[in-house]
Formats: C-alpha cells, structure tokens, sequence
C-alpha cells in the first residue's frame, strides 16, 4: 500500500525522517556535551519515545501526570514531568509512578513543594524537583537573581524533595525569527540562569543542573556553558514553525495529514477534507501556515471543522483534481498529534505500520 491509497483523512509519519531527525538531535547533543531529555508532548506516542532513548536520550520530559503515567506502563524508568503537582489525589498517582520509575517533577512555588516534600516524608524518598525560573516567556517560574534565590533559600528548608537544578523554557523565542536576536536572547537566558546558580553557590546552595530547550533555541544553547540537560521536542517531527524559524525544511517535516481535493468550485479554489478537526487553528491566516508538501502551487487559504479551502496559484500549475491527494504540513505539530488515536507508519511513499497515540488526550 502507498500512502496515497489510505482514506483520508489521515496522520502520516514518516519513519526515515524520524530517524533521521533523531539521530541529528542525538548527535548535536553528544557534540555539545550535553544530555537529552526530549520533550513528548509532541508525539505522545511509546513507540517514537523508546526511538528517542535507543538513540542516547537519558530520559524523557511529560507535560502531565497522565502523560507521564501512559510512559511508565510502556517501560521507562526516568521521566521528568515538567509541570507542578499540586492536590491529594494527583501526589498518590506521582507516589505510585515512584515506586517503579525515577520521577522528576518541576515547580515554582513553596505551596507545590510542601505537598511534594510531604510524600518525599511518608515515602521515605525524597522527590527531586527542579526550580522553574522565568527567562522571558512570562509562563511559569519567578525572575532569575533574587526573586529565585530567595525561593530556592525556601526550598531548601523543606523536607522531602531534594532540588536537583533549575529548568525554564525559551518559548518566548517562537516570537523572534532573526538569528542573531535568537542567539541574544539564549545568551541571556544562560547568562541570568548561570548567575544565579552561582549566587546560590556562594551562599552554599548547589544547584547541579541546568534543563533547557525548545527545538528552535536548542542548537544555540548547546553551545552556553552552564547547560546539562536539553528537551526539545518538536524536532522529532517538525512543522511550518520550525520552516519559518530555518531549523526545518519541508524534507525534515515528518508528520503530515494526507487530504483529499473534494471540491474544485472556480478556477483557482479547491476544498480538501481535513479541516481544524485534523489540524487545529494553530497559526491559521499567517503565510506559509500549513503547506502542501511539494507543491508550492498551493496554499492554504482558511478552514473550517471540516473543510480545508485552498488557493491554486494558476501560474504555477493548473492541475488538481477531485480526487487528488495532498500531504499537509501542520503549522503546529503537537496539538495535531493529540486529534488522532493512531497514525499510519510510512517510509517514504510505502505504507509500514501503524503507530498508537497512547498519550493523547491525557489532560490531567
Ligand atoms: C517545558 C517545556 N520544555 C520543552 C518543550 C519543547 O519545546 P519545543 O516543542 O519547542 O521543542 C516545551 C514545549 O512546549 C515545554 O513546554
């Protein structure tokens, strides 16, 4: 079977991209000497995670407890959650994942820590966190200098988690598209983070790691001194973001929605099945937003639920018909992934297998 065969609409992942994606990332890793923790939210699939690990990951990041419960059952043993605990019922499901794998969880505040340092109590074992500091996207963590030394002189006095490093997340990068204010920006993220460890260092606080990463700024910080671990996610398959930041091409895109032209009403305009059910309205109106691989001819205008309404460019090419198949590049991969229950397996044009989303939709 070819994947242009497959009813559509459908998610396509293309396995050799994936590996090869993978193995670059690995590799950058290793060049830069630091570790690799890739981020899941992006695939929410066992089979890509265990991939990611057999290619030197150390660990892997989850977004979510539940995400983090679907990993452990598949058989991996070291997971940072990258998201406060907070509640009864959420730190008895952490203690039960405890008991089988190593759990790291992020925070930002002292009411998150007393719960954590509670079980790491009772358990016996501490929980080790990581302190989420704000280096610019305005989300979670407080300010780097005082506001996180004064937290993390908190921390300290609290029993039952142990503070392995300080974790933050350069989203706010996605704003910047020019190189050069890209690798400003990372220059401060590492500096403001490596300075604060180091205030800590004086006042004997050792803060050991520094995590970071998003696909865009993860070759740039690589580079910082200061970094030891990276979680990057949307590497894994890439999408028309990473296109417009340049840390992707259509080629590394590995994840696509195969569609159908369903609708041909003028010259110029066609209807395709695969709507904002199958690609969300991530990005939509922004040029490039989602893209026909290899077929620069055809854009995508705006989309409904169900309707995707595209724009033939008659200069470049008049032929598409009813029937004709497409392969779409989501503008943002991740909440995608997480419309489908499973995904067809490719290599290349040939239909291999299929891959189950275990992890999606797992909001809690
Ligand atoms: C905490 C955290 N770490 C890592 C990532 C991965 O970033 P990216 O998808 O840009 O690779 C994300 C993405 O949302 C995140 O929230």
């Amino acid at each position: 079977m070819q994947v242009f065969d497959i009813d559509t609409p459908a998610l396509v992942i293309d396995l050799d991209r994936v590996h090869a994606n993978i193995s670059s990332m690995a590799a950058r890793a290793t060049t830069g000497g630091v570790r690799l923790r890739p981020h899941t939210k992006t695939h929410k699939m066992p089979d890509i995670a265990r991939l990611q690990i057999d290619a030197g990951a150390s660990g892997i990041t989850c977004a979510k407890l539940s995400e983090a419960e679907v990993m452990v059952r598949a058989g991996f043993d070291d997971i940072l959650i990258a998201f406060p605990i907070y509640g009864a019922s959420k730190l008895a499901r952490l203690q039960a994942l405890r008991e089988t794998a190593r759990i790291q969880v992020s925070l930002d505040s002292l009411e998150v820590a007393r719960g954590l340092g509670a079980l790491g109590v009772a358990s016996g074992e501490d929980v080790e966190v990581m302190v989420e500091v704000d280096t610019g996207l305005h989300r979670m963590g407080l300010e780097p200098g005082e506001p996180t030394i004064e937290l993390v002189t908190q921390l300290v006095e609290i029993k039952g988690i142990t503070i392995v490093g300080f974790l933050t997340h350069a989203g706010h990068a996605y704003g910047v598209h020019d190189r050069s204010a890209r690798a400003d920006l990372v220059r401060r993220e590492l500096d403001d983070l490596v300075s604060t460890q180091h205030r800590l260092g004086e006042l004997g606080i050792e803060v050991r790691e520094i995590s970071v990463g998003s696909s865009p700024t993860v070759d740039e910080e690589m580079r910082q001194r200061g970094v030891t671990e990276v979680r990057p996610g949307t590497y894994v398959f890439n999408d028309t973001t990473m296109i417009r930041h340049g840390v992707a091409t259509q080629d590394t895109c590995a994840a696509h929605v195969v569609a159908t032209v369903v609708s041909r009403p003028s010259h110029d305009r066609f209807v395709v099945d695969a709507g904002t059910k199958c690609l969300t309205s991530d990005g939509m109106g922004q040029p490039g937003w989602v893209q026909f691989a290899g077929r620069e001819e055809l854009s995508m205008e705006f989309m409904n639920e169900e309707h995707g309404v595209g724009r033939l460019d008659v200069s470049r090419g008049d032929s598409l018909a009813i029937g004709d198949k497409v392969l779409l590049i989501p503008s943002h991969v991740c909440p995608v992934i997480n419309l489908f229950d499973h995904a067809i397996a490719t290599r290349g044009e040939r239909v291999v297998g299929q891959l189950e989303v275990t992890g999606r939709g797992k909001v809690r």
